[in-house]
């Protein structure tokens, strides 16, 4: 099955190739990314390759998702090294549209997923969400995968996806996998390639803020009081919240008792100019 990597740029192409393999009764994954792959994107570039017959991944900076203040312009792009690690894990097919592709110049639809879009990033990324429902929807169409995965890195941006596919009818099975850390507890991020030197010493503290959070829980511990703690010592490291909330896993309901709910803590931050996000779930010691 081991193939070269095709890299493709066209919707119809891309029709073309995925449609020839699903007519020979290949399964396919797609694993949509923005590109500067890291290790978080290859583990799900590796689940995928255990989940069906055929790889895709898609590597596309979606403006829409960016508001005008945003990272857009400065975010990083490593074309050339991302297809040499997605041809090194025998990815079948790299999705690399312009912009062009993708949106046209009178597009004009736009998909929202209210609910599970408020709140978190939401509060102050309010054309975020937005933005991601309208390029995976497209993206769903593009490909018509049988699976498409996605990262417990960004978890909302997971279940909001879940939803929109469901609600849309896509029949496209959306998968999550687990969050990938440095060694010393950070969330792998392409943004962490913001931090100076000083800052990525300081942001493995959001890790270990949380994690003695939902630790502080699991063993009984007050959410108010395990919060403002969390809370002042990031702030005396120089760290702007932007929201530390524990929320029920599945509907992201904000959470002041834990009373058996599946419970997961949310925390972004901006050290300097990066904003860093990270999750966790609190334990579940009641079983
Ligand atoms: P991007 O940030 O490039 O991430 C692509 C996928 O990799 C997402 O599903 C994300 O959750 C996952 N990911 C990132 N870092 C991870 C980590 N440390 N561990 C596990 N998974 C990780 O998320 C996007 O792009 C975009 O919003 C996208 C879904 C492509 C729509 O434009």
């Amino acid at each position: 099955m081991a193939s070269k990597l095709k890299n493709i740029k066209t919707i119809a192409q891309l029709r073309e190739c995925v449609d020839g393999w699903r007519n020979a009764g290949d399964k396919i994954v797609l694993v949509p990314t923005m590109g500067a792959l890291h290790e978080g994107h290859l583990s799900l570039v590796k689940m995928a390759r255990e989940a069906g017959d055929r790889t895709v991944v898609s590597i596309f900076v979606n403006p829409a998702q960016f508001a005008p203040n945003e990272d857009f312009g400065s975010y990083p792009r490593e074309n050339a090294e991302d297809l040499q690690k997605l041809e090194r894990l025998g990815v079948d097919l790299v999705f690399m549209p312009p912009r062009e592709e993708i949106y046209p110049e009178d597009f004009s639809t736009h998909v929202e997923v209210p609910g599970l879009s408020e709140g978190l990033c939401g509060t102050s990324r309010p054309h975020f969400f937005g933005g991601v429902a309208t390029v995976v929807a497209k993206l769903l169409n593009q490909c018509r995968p049988d699976v498409a995965i996605f990262g417990e890195k960004d978890f909302q941006q997971l279940l909001v996806i879940r939803r929109m596919a469901r609600d849309l009818d896509t029949g496209v099975e959306i998968l999550g996998g687990p969050l990938i850390r440095e060694e010393d507890g950070l969330a792998m991020s392409s943004r962490n390639a913001y931090l100076s030197p000083q800052e990525r010493k300081k942001a493995p503290l959001i890790h270990q803020a949380i994690r003695e959070l939902a630790e502080g829980l699991a063993n009984g511990g007050n959410i108010a009081r395990l919060r403002e703690t969390a809370t002042g010592r990031l702030v005396q490291a120089g760290f702007e919240i932007d929201y530390l909330e524990v929320c029920n896993a599945e509907n992201l309901a904000p959470l002041t008792t834990l009373a058996g709910e599946p419970a997961r803590v949310f925390i972004a931050a901006k050290l300097g100019k990066t904003r860093l996000i990270d999750n966790m779930a609190v334990p579940d010691r009641t079983k």
